[in-house]
């Protein structure tokens, strides 16, 4: 199997080669692609050395899977072209995923949705990904009438930029900046633009996503999402409230068996999930199990992942793999 990584040179696009690695991905020819400005570069896979390639370059390579995670505006030039020649795109932007035409996969919810026409397949956002690999096996068993959640997002969401921000903040160099404010040191209650009801593009992704991977228009969901200056992963305070009565040991039984879902839920102890702890791992991590006092058949929890592995990367190629098993490439 051809694969294409385009993006090879970015924080999600390096971590898709390194999954590819470790998962032993079938993979005959591997082609890295990535901005004029990198062309050449060269990128490793599995102990070899391979040069940077253009986006057209790619195309007349004719790979099988092409995994995009090159931002929303060359995937929405370049994902139909890819499509067009026959290449089936997963793509980790923001670009396709609430267009009717196209599906938006978590492999341990919505897999089976997919067909051999599928020729461009979203990856949801990062902080999406996680809520739901969390919550939708309680969906299943008790129904969720709403959601409430808080983010508290890694600076490695927003790419190399932004890491390199926080690096030289914190060694005192000014550099370029990704965030418009200092992120050292400080949070900032602002993730991707404002829309024209006062949320972030960040949170009306959460809203919307949530509803379209786990199939139920009725789930009410409402989001803020918040920069923090974390590293290994995105954390999230989630309120959900379900239709029908449940038992806190009954949710961490579910919790315990639902496929990619790690249970670390024990006060006793001070053990809870924390991005160091979920850093360069696959599992959605969940704990703080409790009960909302305030409110009937709601329960509190908080979940952490890696953005760069289950929020993106892992998820991606997760799906082509799904692909590849169920011969649909
Ligand atoms: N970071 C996350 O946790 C996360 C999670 C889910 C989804 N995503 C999405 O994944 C994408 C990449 O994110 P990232 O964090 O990896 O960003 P990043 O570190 O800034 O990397 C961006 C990558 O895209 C390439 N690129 C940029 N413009 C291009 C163009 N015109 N043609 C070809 N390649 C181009 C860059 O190549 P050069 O090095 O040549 O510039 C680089 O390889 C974004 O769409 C982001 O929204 C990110």
């Amino acid at each position: 199997m051809k694969i294409a990584v385009v993006g090879a040179t970015g924080l999600v696009g390096t971590k898709m080669i390194q999954i590819l690695e470790e998962r032993n991905f079938p993979i005959t020819e591997f082609i890295p692609v990535a901005s004029e400005k990198s062309i050449g570069k060269e990128v490793s896979f599995k102990g070899k050395k391979y040069n940077v390639v253009g986006l057209q370059t790619a195309i007349d390579s004719r790979p099988e899977i092409a995994l995009f995670s090159a931002g929303g505006s060359t995937s929405i030039e370049w994902a139909p072209k890819f499509a067009e020649a026959g290449i089936t795109v997963i793509d980790n932007s923001s670009a396709w995923r609430m267009d009717v035409t196209k599906k938006l996969i978590v492999p341990e919810i919505n897999a089976n949705e997919l067909t051999e026409t599928d020729k461009i397949i979203a990856n949801p956002n990062c902080s999406t990904i996680q809520m739901v690999v969390a919550l939708n096996p309680l969906h299943k068993k008790y129904k969720i009438k709403r959601i409430v959640v808080s983010t508290y997002q890694s600076v490695t969401g927003t790419g190399v930029k932004a890491v390199e921000q926080l690096m030289n903040e914190r060694k005192g160099i000014k550099g370029e900046m990704a965030y418009a404010y200092t992120i050292d040191l400080n949070v900032i209650p602002q993730i991707d633009a404002f829309t024209d009801n006062g949320y972030t593009k960040e949170e009306m992704k959460m809203v919307n996503e949530t509803k379209k991977i786990m199939g139920d228009n009725t789930i009410r969901v409402t989001a803020t999402t918040v920069r923090v200056p974390v590293m290994g992963g995105h954390s999230e305070s989630v309120n959900v409230e379900f239709e029908n009565e449940f038992e806190l040991e009954e949710i961490r039984n579910i919790l315990q068996a639902s496929s990619g879902v790690t249970l670390i839920d024990d006060i006793k102890n001070f053990k809870y999930p924390m991005p160091m702890l979920a850093h360069d791992k696959d599992d959605v991590f969940v704990g703080r199990l409790r009960r909302d006092e305030t409110q009937d058949k709601t329960l509190n929890m908080w979940i952490v992942s890696d953005n760069l592995r289950k929020g993106a990367a892992t998820n991606a190629v997760q799906i082509a793999e799904y692909l590849v098993e169920k011969k649909l490439v």
